[in-house]
């Protein structure tokens, strides 16, 4: 029997690896970690064991460990603060005789350009040097980053951005949640580039929207900067209007793309295409 324990597991991705963890693993040997308990009392119903871990107290990542086959550290959403906190979660993991982790880190994380990596760098170092056999599973963008709120693009008839004529190879939670949970079911060690099959330009996304919509919707390309200053204009913190402009940026010098079609092959089918997506957030 092998014991799977999922990190960040009340997360919008950590639920969906939940989900589909249970179609293929008895609830009895599936632990999921958070560090709010009663964000997962759905799923302690189901006979999932839900256990306290909280990144920040490294005191409650040992007993939330203990008896732990396999670890899927999903990363932390506060940026700047994720690399101790990823060192306590793998050094817990090495104390409790964890045999193997993955870890959702950033497309191409060894060359990515986008601001957001190092810190996904930094983790993938310290998981290469604890000794663990472990799984890097480098997501690409969610398709929901760009589908997730369509309202202002059918109100305003404009998609804005800094990513130019970059492709971008998004894929949803739910896809990128089914291959993290076949990399632990199948204890697939190694670096996994993880992205969707159909890959779009920002233009091409708006006329997708535009045709399922019968609404003028067009792509309007900025300067990292102009882009960075709208999002702060729309309310963003500086920081976070910075981040997303980075990545934004980035996109038109290919970071978000990749071809390996690696996802697919891990879930056995093809990765949802961005139409089904629009279609599926239009008609929400
Ligand atoms: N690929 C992409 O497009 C993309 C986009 C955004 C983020 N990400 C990264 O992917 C991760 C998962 O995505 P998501 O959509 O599931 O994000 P999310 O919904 O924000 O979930 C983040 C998860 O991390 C947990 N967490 C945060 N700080 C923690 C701590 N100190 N101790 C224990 N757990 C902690 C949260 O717990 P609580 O429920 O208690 O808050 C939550 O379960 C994000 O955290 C971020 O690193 C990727």
């Amino acid at each position: 029997m092998t014991t799977y324990a999922i990190a960040g597991a009340s997360g919008q991705l950590g639920r969906k690896v939940l989900d589909a963890l249970l179609t293929q693993v008895d609830a009895a040997d599936i632990v999921a970690l958070a560090r709010d308990p009663a964000k997962l009392a759905d799923y302690a119903v189901r006979g999932v064991g839900v256990r306290v871990a909280d990144y920040d107290r490294p005191e409650t990542l040992a007993p939330a460990l203990a008896g732990v086959d396999r670890l899927l550290l999903i990363s932390g959403n506060a940026v700047g603060a994720r690399v101790p906190q990823h060192a306590a979660v793998v050094a817990a993991a090495q104390a409790a005789g964890v045999g193997f982790i993955a870890y959702t880190s950033i497309l191409h994380a060894d060359t990515s350009p986008i601001g957001l990596a190092g810190e996904h760098r930094e983790t993938e170092a310290l998981i290469r040097a604890s000794g663990l056999g472990y799984a890097l599973l480098r997501n690409g963008w969610y398709m929901e980053n760009y589908t997730g709120n369509l309202a202002p693009a059918l109100q305003f008839g404009v998609i804005s951005g800094a990513a130019g004529e970059g492709r971008i190879a998004a894929a949803t939670r739910a896809d990128l949640a089914a291959g993290a949970a076949a990399v632990l079911i199948a204890g697939s060690l190694g670096v996994h580039e993880l992205a969707g099959d159909v890959a779009f330009t920002m233009a091409d996304l708006a006329a997708e929207v535009a045709r399922q919509s019968g609404q003028p919707v067009a792509y309007v390309d900025k300067s990292e900067a102009d882009y960075t200053a709208q999002l702060a204009g729309v309310g963003l913190p500086a920081p976070i209007a910075a981040m997303v402009a980075d990545s934004s940026f980035q996109t038109s010098k290919g970071a978000l793309f990749d071809d390996s079609h690696t996802l697919s092959r891990l879930i056995g089918r093809p990765t949802t295409t961005p139409a089904e997506v629009i279609r599926v957030s239009l008609a929400g």
